[in-house]
Order: structure tokens, then sequence, then C-alpha cells
């Protein structure tokens, strides 16, 4: 049994690709992979893996995928049971490419979640007038589930719901939809924080530095750590996780476009409007601003024990340096973008699973979801359960 859904436009195709490339990684990841190996000395490793890596591996996955399509299968065990049906372990080799995504959404799903309270919080003032220790104590007690009782809980329900609901819609009429609202909203969100971030004065609104320096450490090449296998790691590690490729969810997305329509020109589109987000927007918004205020080695100093703090404890209580109003509409374009890039993500991360039982089990989406369908695998199922 499989099903014959596809992609609505050609736009809606590219959108929802590069939604799916497009999350979290870029914005959050990126930039801290980046400081961390040495801002200017990462670049060169980075960009060498995404052209000799990324791309070939684009092709390999979109292609794997629309081959899939065209036997009538969506999720990695069977696209790969159709092109060597002759071994059976492709198919359990396949079982990666759905568990991967499930085992990556149970955290991105939460961290979502945190943009959307922190959407929220910006809009509602809670951190205006807040000194930079009890911005970063707020976000602390919020994921210690300390202080907001069960905000965290809630609003992470809240959007495992949300991100079911747009699933049971359907690729075109649901993460099609999200994808062409989401991402220019995105794009235009990153534009406007990208050039308050680096038109950021020193001494104005109490910055140190201008915004230019930040964008500097990460921008001068430094040859210093080309021939550290660390950085060249750290690269690869990025490329894979920022363009989404290893995971199954680029050959399901794939396995949905129409059987003649070109692939090659889509997944360079596709995934060259993830590298413009990633270089342009991940590098131009979290890197000037933080390093414009604190300055490269204390910025160096805190990406040491991971990345998140960053965004979440550091970047609101910058904000208000801009003054309420701006904080806060700062703020909703900061954690709004994080949103829709990670809400693009995880929907392509939940579309294997969907594809798998729905392709192999024949579940309707709609039903699959919440009533019991009327297909008679589940009659069956029904009879034994009752
Ligand atoms: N590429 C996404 C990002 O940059 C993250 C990601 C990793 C992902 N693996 C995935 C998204 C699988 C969808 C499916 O944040």
């Amino acid at each position: 049994m499989s099903n014959k859904e596809n992609w609505g436009s050609r736009v809606g195709l590219i959108l929802a690709m590069a939604g799916n490339a497009v999350g979290l990684g870029n914005f959050l990841r990126f930039p801290v992979q980046a400081i961390q190996n040495g801002g200017g000395a990462f670049i060169i490793p980075y960009l060498v893996c995404f052209l000799v890596m990324g791309i070939p591996l684009l092709f390999i996955e979109w292609s794997m995928g629309r081959f899939g399509g065209r036997h009538g299968h969506h999720s990695t065990p069977f696209i790969l049971d159709s092109m060597d049906p002759k071994r059976v372990i492709w198919k359990y080799i396949g079982v990666f490419g759905i568990f991967t995504n499930l085992a990556v959404a149970a955290y991105y799903c939460y961290l979502e979640s945190w943009t959307l309270a922190y959407i929220w919080h910006s809009i509602s003032g809670s951190f205006s007038g807040q000194t930079s220790a009890q911005i970063a104590s707020f976000f602390d007690n919020y994921v210690n589930l300390q202080g907001g009782g069960f905000e965290p809980v809630i609003v992470w329900l809240f959007c495992l719901a949300l991100n079911t609901w747009i699933l049971s819609k359907g690729l075109s009429g649901g993460v099609e939809k999200v994808a062409k609202i989401g991402m220019p909203l995105l794009i235009l969100f990153g534009i406007l924080l990208a050039i308050k971030g680096v038109t950021i004065k020193a001494g104005e609104q109490g910055a140190i530095f201008d915004g230019t320096v930040g964008l500097n450490f990460l921008w001068t090449p430094n040859f210093d750590s080309i021939w550290s296998a660390k950085v060249w790691l750290a690269a690869a590690g990025q490329i894979f996780f920022t363009l989404s490729v290893g995971m199954g969810s680029i050959q399901c997305y794939a396995s949905y476009v129409k059987s003649k329509d070109d692939i090659a020109l889509n997944a360079m589109s596709a995934g060259w409007m993830n590298e413009f987000v990633e270089v342009v927007l991940g590098s131009s918004i979290l890197i000037p601003i933080a390093i414009g205020y604190l300055g490269i080695d204390k910025v160096v100093e805190m990406t040491q024990s991971g990345g998140l703090g960053l965004g979440f404890r550091t970047l609101p209580y910058l904000f208000q340096q801009w003054g309420d109003t701006l904080a806060a509409v700062a703020g909703v374009f900061w954690f709004g973008l994080l949103f829709f890039a990670g809400i693009t993500s995880s929907l392509a991360m939940g579309t294997p699973c969907m594809g798998f039982l729905m392709d192999e089990f024949g579940w309707k989406r709609a039903l699959s979801m919440d009533i019991w369908s009327r297909h008679s695998y589940f009659r069956l199922t029904h009879r034994i359960i009752l």
C-alpha cells in the first residue's frame, strides 16, 4: 500500500527542503562551533566540507528519495530496499533513517518550545529592567523547571501538539504551508537583526566594540588551525547537522517530488539557501552582538561550556540595552526566527515516521493521528485490543 502524495509546487518544495535544513543549528550551533574553533580558522574547512561533501551528499540523498518515491516508498527502510531488493540488510540499515530523526526530535522539540515561551516573555516584558544575572537565572530556572512552575512542560506539550497537528494536515496542506509562511518571515527577521547586529557602534547603547569586530573575527581567514583534525571534524559535523544529511529526512522529502521533477537544481537551491541563512544571517546576529557588548575573549570563554547560553541567557539581556520597545521587537524577531527555523525542521523529522506508517501499514494521515482509521488493519488491531 503506498500513498501518492506530492508537493504542491516547486517553490513549496524548495522552501520545505530549505526549512528542513535551516534550523536551530544555523543560528545557535554554527556561531558557537565557529567561535570554539577559532573564528576565521573554522570557515575554510567549513566551506571546503560544504563543497566536497555537503553538495554531493545532497545530490545522492535527493536521487535516492526520488527513486524510492517512484516505487511508492517514502521512508529509508523501503527506499534502500527498492534500490537493492535482493539484500534484506538494507531494509534494516534504513531503520536508522527513521530513528535518528526521532532521536534528534526528542531534544529538538523541547528547544523549539523554549523559543515559543521566549517570544511570549519578550512581548510581555519579562526581561525589562532586569540585570544580566537575573535574565541568566531566568533561563536556568526555566530549564530546571523552577520558578515558572509547569510552564516549560505545558509549552513543550503545546509544541508537540502543534507539530502533530500540522503533520496531520498533510504535505502540501501542512508542512508546505508552514514553510511558505515561515521561511520568508525567518529571512526577513534575520535580515533586520543582522543589520542591527553589524551596525552596532562602540560607545552607543552600552556597546564596547563595533559590530564589525565580531564579523572580522569570523571572516578574517586564519590558517593556523588548518592542520588541526579537531577543526575539520567540527566543520564536517556542522555540515552534516545543518544540511540534515545522513538522517533520512532528505530522502523522505525528496520521495514526494513528482517523478519527472528536476532534482539537481532544486537540491542546489535548497542547499545554498541553507548556506545563505547560515553563513550570512547566522554569523551576523549572535556573534556581532555578543562580541560588540562583551568582547572576543569573554565570548570565547562563554562558549566553552556550550552555546545555548548565548542565545537564551545573554541575547535577551543585550537586547535590553536598546530600550524597552526595541528590546521587545528584537526578542520577537530573534525567538520568532528560531521558532520558524525549529518547526520547519521538526516537521521534517516527523515526516519519515509518518511516511513509513502510511506506506507500509496503510495509515491514513489525519486519522492515524487521533481516531482509528476505517482501514481493515485497524479493524484487526481494534478487535485484538478490545
Ligand atoms: N538541519 C537542522 C538544523 O540545522 C537540524 C537537523 C539535524 C535536522 N538532523 C535533522 C532537521 C533531521 C531535520 C531532520 O538545525
